[in-house]
């Protein structure tokens, strides 16, 4: 690997060395369950292993959790509601929330290292993901002081009134993507709305969400947040099916997606979900070139395709698609890839070999049926990457739309590209599949902007950019990406229930 700035090709030596130096510093000391403000063990006392992407060496020794693990983190947040958070007010929270995100900034390098090591995501989209964290619990510190009721009008002599009160325990599920950031997203509207939390992070990353716990053990009450590791049908599932878990919030694959729902339905508990998607991104024919090939690197190539919004499906006007896909053939052909702790690095590692497995699997596929692989497609040829889980930035063409691998999530750094002409077909394509999480359109025709951003069928449509989260934003997923919004205001209304008070003033 060579470094942008011209250094010597780096050999597997020095970046395994890197690896281990930094490791030594930012893994941990606390890696066991965290139930009731305790470090312990599981109750079966087995472990798993957690692995450094980059390197294939193993980062950490972690608690597998299971049913009975979930079943003392529910008690330990049923009893922390009970006796100390129901009577924490919203002042409160907001100062907790707000130190929260305070101990994330004041860590911020080890927490973007540990999330780099443990996901083998570029340092400098660590830490982007790190910042992210901490403004989202400021963002949910201020929402806090917002929660109104209502005085409902009514002809009758009486007064209706709404309180929203919290659920009290939930439970959340996150996917290891952005491991610290989904943490957030998902623990600091619960926080807000007076909840408190079984968090159960994914296997494959979860040391950040441990290192959370280890820097806020003195801000918040015991047991108001719980965080059981441990593999999803052992530690994830038992947390979807037990009773005293009134909601539950997931995000993750949408056939997990649709078990958790099946689970919560046997017992009525309130579900969001954010689930997969195979997002369209729309090129029109007035675009500036260079814009549209900007924004369509940061649609798929951002966290190495690993985005539940990824802009995979591309629709270019045919009057720009050569030059386009000359100019984005370019890109991907010079996207620094190497190790991930490097400033320089634009792709690492996928998170693990069976996600290459997958993502190379689908490629095949398209392969097989004919598909043109313009670029990428395999492994990078670099000797000194060869014990990560790296695939190159791979764009394909002339594949039918109906094909599997344009239909399925294949969460890779794997772009299809169509050409269009005519506005209609392309657009009932754009929405020809089940997912509808999100959009991408690029033009400075401000009517084609909106007709399009209209007609696609997408919980978000970005228009001129991709991939961008403003906080209070509303984020989730039309056909089956998913039930609910996260980010936004409106979602401290989904980790509460609407309680209506009816006052005979006769
Ligand atoms: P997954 O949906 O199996 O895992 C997500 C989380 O759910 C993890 O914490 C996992 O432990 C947990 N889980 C797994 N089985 C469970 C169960 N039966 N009950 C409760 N929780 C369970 O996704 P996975 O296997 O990591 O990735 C498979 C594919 O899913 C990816 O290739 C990608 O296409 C998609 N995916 C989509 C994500 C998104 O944000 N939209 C995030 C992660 C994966
Ligand atoms: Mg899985």
């Amino acid at each position: 690997m060579t470094t942008e700035s011209g250094d010597a090709p780096e050999d597997r030596q020095t970046i395994s060395d890197r690896h281990a130096d930094t490791a030594a510093e930012v893994v941990p000391d606390q890696l066991g369950l965290y139930i009731g403000g305790e470090w312990v063990e599981s109750a079966s006392g087995e472990t798993f292993e957690t692995r450094d992407p980059t390197t294939g060496d193993v980062l950490a020794e972690l608690q597998a959790g299971n049913a009975d693990d979930v079943d003392r983190a529910v008690t330990a947040a049923q009893t922390a509601f009970d006796e100390e958070w129901k009577q924490t007010g919203p002042a409160k929270r907001q100062k907790l929330l707000e130190t929260i995100a305070d101990r994330i900034s004041a860590n911020r390098e080890a927490f973007a290292q540990l999330e780099t090591l443990d996901n083998g995501k570029p340092i400098n989209e660590a830490r982007a993901d790190v910042y992210l964290a901490a403004e989202h619990f400021r963002y949910f510190a201020g929402v806090t002081r917002s929660l109104e009721g209502e005085t409902v009008p009514s002809d009758g002599p009486r007064q209706i009134q709404t309180v929203h009160e919290p659920f009290g325990v939930v439970g959340q599920i996150i996917p290891w993507n952005f491991p610290l950031l989904m943490a957030s997203w998902k623990l600091a509207p619960a926080l807000a709305a007076g909840n408190t939390i079984v968090l159960k992070p994914a296997e494959e990353t979860p040391l950040t969400a441990l290192k959370l716990m280890a820097e806020i053990d003195d801000v918040l009450p015991d047991g108001v947040v719980n965080v059981v590791t441990g593999f999803g049908p052992d530690a994830g599932e038992p947390l979807t099916k037990h009773s005293g878990v009134h909601k539950l919030a997931f995000t993750g694959s949408t056939e997990i997606g649709k078990q958790v729902m099946k689970n919560a339905a046997d017992r009525v508990a309130d579900v969001t979900l954010e689930l997969g998607g195979k997002s369209p991104l729309v090129i029109f024919p007035d675009a500036n070139l260079k814009k549209a090939v900007a924004i369509t690197n940061i649609a798929i190539f951002y966290n190495t395709g690993e985005c539940c919004t990824a802009g995979s499906r591309l629709f270019v006007h045919k009057d720009i698609a050569e030059e386009f896909l000359e100019q984005l053939t370019e890109t991907a052909e010079s996207l620094t890839i190497g190790d991930p702790l490097l400033d320089d690095t634009r792709m690492g590692p996928k998170v693990s070999t069976e996600q290459v497995e997958r993502t190379l699997s689908y490629v095949e596929k398209a392969r097989d049926a004919g598909a043109t692989i313009l670029t990428g497609g395999a492994a990078p040829e670099d000797d000194a990457l060869e014990a990560g889980s790296f695939v190159s930035p791979t764009l394909i063409t002339n594949i039918d739309h109906d094909h599997e691998a344009v239909q399925e999530e294949i969460f890779g750094p794997v772009l299809e590209v169509f050409e269009w002409d005519d506005y209609d077909e392309m657009m009932a394509l754009a929405n020809d599949v089940d997912y509808g999480l999100a959009a991408g359109v690029v033009t400075d025709d401000l009517t084609k902007a909106n007709k399009a951003a209209r007609d696609l069928e997408a919980g978000t449509v970005w228009v001129n950019q991709y991939n961008d989260f403003p906080d209070g934003m509303p984020f989730g997923g039309y056909k089956q990406s998913g039930i609910g919004r996260e980010r936004a205001r409106e979602t401290v209304y989904h980790y509460t229930q609407t309680k209506s008070i009816d006052i005979s003033l006769r």
